[in-house]
C-alpha cells in the first residue's frame, strides 16, 4: 500500500526505479535482531540478496554480519564498515585472488566447499605466513522444498561437501598447518516457507556435528545458512516471523555451552523493503488477451523470467472500478519478459504507475545490460 504522498513523490521521478522503504526495512531487521538476541544467535545477512548502500549501512548499524560470496562483496563489506571479525567468505569457485584478499583482510572465516579448495586455502595461507579459520560447508542432503533452481542441499547440487567425502575432509584437515577449523556450515535453498524443513536440517547439524567431535574436532560455530520465505502475496508491512524461526533453531539442535549458532539471512530481512516502479507505456488490447507493456522489464526484475516467480502487481494510479485481465510484460526481446499473466487489474492507460511489489531481494542486484539497457534508477522513502 502507498500512501498519496508516496504516489505524489513517484510522480516526479524518472521510471523504472526500485523504490525502498527503509522504515519497513529498519522494523524488519530489529524484529530479527531482537528475536534473535533471545537465544544469544549471531546473524549475517546475506549480501548477496541486495547492496544498496544504504540498505547496508542500515543493516551494519543493527550489529549484523556479512556474509560473502565473492570478492567484490568481501570488500563492499570492509567499505561499508561491518566488522571484519564478523565477515565470512562463502562460494564453490573462490579464486586464488579473492581467498588473498580475503586472507589479506583477515575476515572471520572461510565457508569452504571443497576438498580442493582447503588445499588451496591452506597453500596461500602458507605463503602469506598466516593461519586462517575454516568452516566446512556440507552438503546434507535435506529437501528444503523450494523452487528447484533455488535448492542446494541436495546430493546432486554443486554446494559444498558430500557426507561420504567428510572422512577425506577430515584428514585433510588435520593436515593443513595453515587451517584452524572452527565450525561446520549449511545453507540448503532459499525462499523456505515450509518450517519443518529447518526441523530436518536439524536434525542433520546435529549428526555431523557429532561426527566431527568423535574425531576429535571442536565445533565451535553452527552456521546454519538462511533461506528463510516472504509472503510475496501479502507484502503490506509484512515482517516474516523471525521468532518462529529462531524457535526451531533453539528447539532442535543441539547446541554445547560456548558453541555458537550463526544464521546467514538474505531474503527474510530486505526481500518485502522495496517495490520496483514501472510506468505503462503502452496498452494493446487484443482479442485473446489484454497486455500491459512497461517500461521495465527482465533487465531490471530478472525473477519471474529466470524462475517463474511471482511478484504482486498493483496498479497505483487507480483505483479499481473496472477490471480487466492483462498479461503484464516488459520492452524486452524475449518471451520470457513477462511479469504475470491473466492480472487483474484496474482498466489500465498508458502513464499509469505500476509497482511490483517485494522486490528488495534478488532484484535490483541482478539486473542487467542486456538489450543495451541503462542502470536502474533508485529512491528512498527519506
Ligand atoms: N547463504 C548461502 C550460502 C547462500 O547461498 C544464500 C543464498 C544465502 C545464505 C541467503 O539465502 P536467503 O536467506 O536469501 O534465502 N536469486 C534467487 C535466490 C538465490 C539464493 C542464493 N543463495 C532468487 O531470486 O530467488
Amino acid at each position: 500500500m502507498f500512501s498519496d504522498k508516496d504516489t505524489a513523490h513517484f510522480a516526479n521521478l524518472e521510471t523504472p526505479f526500485y523504490y525502498y522503504d527503509l522504515n519497513l526495512l529498519q522494523k524488519t531487521l530489529s524484529t530479527c535482531a531482537d528475536a534473535a538476541k533471545v537465544y544469544n544467535f549471531h546473524v549475517h545477512y546475506a549480501m548477496k540478496a541486495n547492496f544498496n548502500n544504504r540498505v547496508l549501512e542500515k543493516i551494519r548499524a543493527t550489529g549484523f554480519g556479512a556474509d560473502c560470496v565473492s570478492g567484490g562483496e568481501v570488500n563492499k563489506a570492509v567499505e561499508i564498515g561491518f566488522e571484519k571479525g564478523q565477515i565470512v567468505f562463502a562460494g564453490v569457485g573462490k579464486s586464488d585472488k579473492e581467498i588473498n584478499d580475503a586472507l589479506d583482510q583477515d575476515i572471520f572465516c572461510f565457508n569452504v566447499e571443497s576438498i580442493q579448495e582447503l588445499e588451496i586455502i591452506d597453500e596461500l595461507a602458507a605463503k602469506k605466513g598466516k593461519k586462517t579459520r575454516v568452516a566446512i560447508r556440507i552438503n546434507p542432503n535435506v529437501d528444503a522444498h523450494t523452487h528447484h533452481n533455488i535448492t542446494t542441499g541436495l546430493d546432486e547440487n554443486k554446494f559444498g561437501i558430500n557426507s561420504w567425502d567428510l572422512p577425506l575432509c577430515a584428514e585433510t584437515l588435520k593436515k593443513c598447518a595453515n587451517l584452524e577449523f572452527i565450525g561446520i556450515h549449511f545453507h540448503i535453498g532459499s525462499q523456505i516457507t515450509n518450517l519443518d524443513v529447518y526441523k530436518n536440517l536439524c536434525v542433520r547439524v546435529n549428526e555431523f556435528a557429532i561426527w566431527f567431535e568423535e574425531r576429535g574436532f571442536v565445533v565451535k560455530v553452527l552456521n546454519v545458512g538462511g533461506g528463510l520465505g516472504i509472503d510475496y502475496h501479502n507484502p503490506d508491512g509484512q515482517i516474516p516471523d523471525f521468532p518462529a524461526y529462531f524457535k526451531i533453531f533453539n528447539d532442535f539442535l543441539e547446541v554445547r555451552p560456548n558453541q555458537e549458532v550463526h544464521f546467514e539471512l538474505g531474503r527474510a530481512l530486505v526481500g518485502q523493503c522495496s517495490s520496483l516502479i514501472s510506468k505503462v507505456l503502452y496498452v494493446k488490447n487484443g482479442k485473446k488477451k489484454n497486455f500491459i507493456i512497461l517500461d521495465a522489464g527482465m533487465t531490471e526484475l530478472m525473477r519471474p523470467a529466470l524462475y517463474q516467480a511471482y511478484h504482486k502487481i498493483e496498479n497505483i494510479s487507480k483505483s479499481a472500478e473496472v477490471v480487466v485481465k492483462y498479461d503484464v510484460v516488459g520492452p524486452i526481446c524475449e518471451s520470457t519478459d513477462c511479469f504475470g499473466k491473466e492480472v487483474e487489474l484496474p482498466e489500465t492507460l498508458r502513464g499509469d504507475l505500476i509497482a511490483l511489489r517485494s522486490t528488495g531481494a534478488y532484484g535490483e542486484v541482478m539486473a542487467s545490460h542486456y538489450n543495451l539497457r541503462e542502470n536502474v534508477n533508485v529512491a528512498f522513502s527519506d
